[in-house]
C-alpha cells in the first residue's frame, strides 16, 4: 500500500531490454538464503567473480553491509527482519530493471519474505539458492564467535538458535555447502543460470 498520494509512474525510454541487448546477457537475482555461516556471502562473491571473468554486470548485497546503510534502524524481531527482505527485495527489482545480476546474501529466515520477493518480479528473475549445511557445521565453524554468544543468551533472537529458519521448499537451486567444495558450487550456480538462458553457454 501507498502512503503517498498523487503519484504518477513516470515510463522510461530505456528500458530494461534495451540494456540487456547492450550488456549481452539477461538480468535476474541470484537469492541466497541459508544459516549464519552456510556460506551465502562466500559463495555469492565466488559467483560472482565468475560471473565478472565471464563479462557479466553483477552486484553483490551482502546482509551485514547493508545493515550498516540502508537497514541500518532494523533489528533481528521478526518485524525487522521482514522489512529488511522487503527493502532488499525492492533494491535487488531495481538492479534487475538496470540489466544486472543482483546476488543477495541475506538469512531471510522466513518463507513467507522470501515468496513475497519472488512474488515482485517475473519468472527467471528470482532463483532462490538455498545454501544448505547443517546447524552443527555452522556453529562448528562459528566464522565471527555468534553461535557462542547466542548459546551464552548474550544474542536474543539467533537464527537457529532462538529464532527460526524455514528451509525452502522449491528453491531453484540447492549448495550443499558442507559436502562440497565452493568451487562445486559455483559450478552448480552457473550451469542453471546457462540452462535458463540468462547467461550464454
Ligand atoms: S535477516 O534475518 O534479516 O535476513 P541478515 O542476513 O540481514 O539477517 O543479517 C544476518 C547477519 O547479522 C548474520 O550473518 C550475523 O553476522 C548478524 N547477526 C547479528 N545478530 C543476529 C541474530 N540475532 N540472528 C542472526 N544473525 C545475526
Amino acid at each position: 500500500m501507498n502512503k503517498a498520494t498523487n503519484i504518477v509512474w513516470h515510463q522510461a525510454t530505456i528500458t530494461r531490454d534495451n540494456r540487456q541487448q547492450q550488456n549481452q546477457h539477461k538480468s535476474t537475482i541470484l537469492w541466497f538464503t541459508g544459516l549464519s555461516g552456510a556460506g551465502k556471502s562466500t559463495l555469492a562473491h565466488a559467483v560472482e567473480e565468475r560471473l565478472h571473468e565471464m563479462g557479466v554486470r553483477t552486484y553483490v548485497l551482502d546482509g551485514d553491509n547493508i545493515r550498516h546503510g540502508l537497514c541500518k534502524d532494523l533489528g533481528f524481531s521478526d518485524a525487522d527482519r521482514t522489512e529488511n527482505i522487503r527493502r532488499i527485495g525492492e533494491v535487488a527489482k531495481l538492479f534487475v530493471d538496470a540489466g544486472v545480476v543482483a546476488l543477495t546474501a541475506f538469512i531471510s529466515p522466513f518463507r513467507s519474505d522470501r515468496d513475497a520477493v519472488r512474488a515482485l518480479v517475473k519468472d527467471n528473475d528470482f532463483l532462490e539458492v538455498y545454501c544448505k549445511c547443517s546447524l552443527e557445521t555452522c556453529e562448528g565453524r562459528d566464522v565471527k564467535g555468534l553461535y557462542k554468544k547466542a548459546r551464552a543468551g548474550e544474542i536474543p533472537a539467533f537464527t537457529g538458535i532462538t529464532s527460526p529458519y524455514e528451509e525452502p521448499l522449491n528453491a531453484e537451486i540447492v549448495v550443499e555447502t558442507d559436502k562440497h567444495e565452493i568451487s562445486a558450487c559455483v559450478d552448480q550456480v552457473i550451469a542453471v543460470m546457462q540452462q535458463r538462458g540468462i547467461i550464454p553457454a
